[in-house]
């Protein structure tokens, strides 16, 4: 049921004022231009599955995607390969390890088990039918815009600083090339891969991108099917197994709502049929999580009474 919009309204106002102080965790510091973020920064935003838009603090701010991107283009791959070939190949289940974890993939005869982890993302960029590495690209940047509602672009700076240093990313694609679950050149997956998590969003964005989902596959916003909602318990699914790194299943315990962090400091959560919470703010917890915004994200979903168990 669609909490009311005061209910909202007061539930994304407290969950800001409360945390606008806090301090804690530390921004990603292996990626160059995320240490240099403001780590003050701090947005709240729920988008309802009508379009519906509630915000409070620095929601307009363009931060890197991050890891969130795996959940759009593991979306398009769904779409484009059709979701039997696409879980016999990238699978569903939580690694138990770190995001960039080489140990989850050895210990799998070097295939992945996730497509929210490194390993499987790459995997999954590399499924996604293209005439080109540019092509593949383009497609993916389409899908991001369209769940957003606006033309998202890539960051240059975060590209830049992504692509200088991603060698534990590009030994762990070979790894997968080796195992037979590289589906195009190894180092073009992962260069795709690296420009994916370099695009810029906006609390606003999240929330929208989420709200998409929340609505079965239709933008609220827009108006436009960004894909068939046929997809959507799959996606719900795959989050909820591995969209909060080695915490989603405290996560799923303690807050019941399928969601997906990104290194950057975004969280998005969604409640199907109803709507999305996206929270930002770039210190994160040991895992790799926004300290801020799992505790933002955590009472917005509490004040509502929103969990899907
Ligand atoms: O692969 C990386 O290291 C980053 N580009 C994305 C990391 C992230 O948000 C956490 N990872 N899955």
């Amino acid at each position: 049921m669609m909490p009311d919009k005061s209910a909202i309204t007061r539930a994304v106002q407290t969950a800001y004022s409360d945390h606008a102080k806090d301090t804690g965790g530390a921004n990603a510091s292996y990626i160059p231009y995320l240490a240099s973020v403001d780590p003050s920064l701090f947005g709240v935003c729920v988008v309802t599955a009508d379009g519906d838009v509630f915000e409070a603090g620095d929601t307009g701010f363009e931060f890197a995607l991050e890891s969130i991107s795996k959940v759009f283009s593991m979306t398009l791959a769904m779409q484009d390969v059709g979701l039997r070939e696409f879980h016999d190949k990238v699978g569903a289940d939580p690694t138990g390890e770190p995001f960039n974890s080489v140990m989850a993939v050895a210990m799998h005869d070097n295939k992945p088990v996730s497509p929210l982890v490194n390993a499987g993302a790459m995997s999954t960029v590399s499924l996604i039918p293209a005439e080109s590495p540019d092509d593949r690209w383009e497609k993916i940047l389409d899908m991001q815009s369209a769940f957003a509602g606006r033309k998202i672009k890539l960051s240059d700076a975060v590209n830049d600083s992504e692509q200088s240093t991603n060698f534990h990313n590009r030994a762990i694609a070979w790894l997968l090339y080796s195992g037979g679950t590289m589906y195009s050149d190894p180092m073009e997956a992962c260069e795709v891969y690296t420009r994916q998590c370099s695009t810029l969003v906006t609390t606003r964005d999240l929330a929208a991108m989420g709200a998409t989902v929340a609505a079965r596959g239709r933008n609220p916003v827009t108006g436009k099917q960004v894909f068939d909602a046929s997809l959507v318990p799959p996606i719900l699914a795959e989050m909820t197994m591995e969209g909060m790194y080695t915490s989603s299943g405290d996560w799923a315990y303690k807050v019941g709502l399928p969601s997906k962090s990104g290194v950057g400091g975004g969280i998005l959560a969604v409640m199907p049929g109803t709507l999305a919470i996206a929270a930002f703010s770039p210190p994160l917890d040991p895992v790799g999580n926004s300290v801020r915004g799992q505790k933002a994200v955590a009472q917005v979903a509490a004040a509502l009474n929103l969990n899907i168990y």
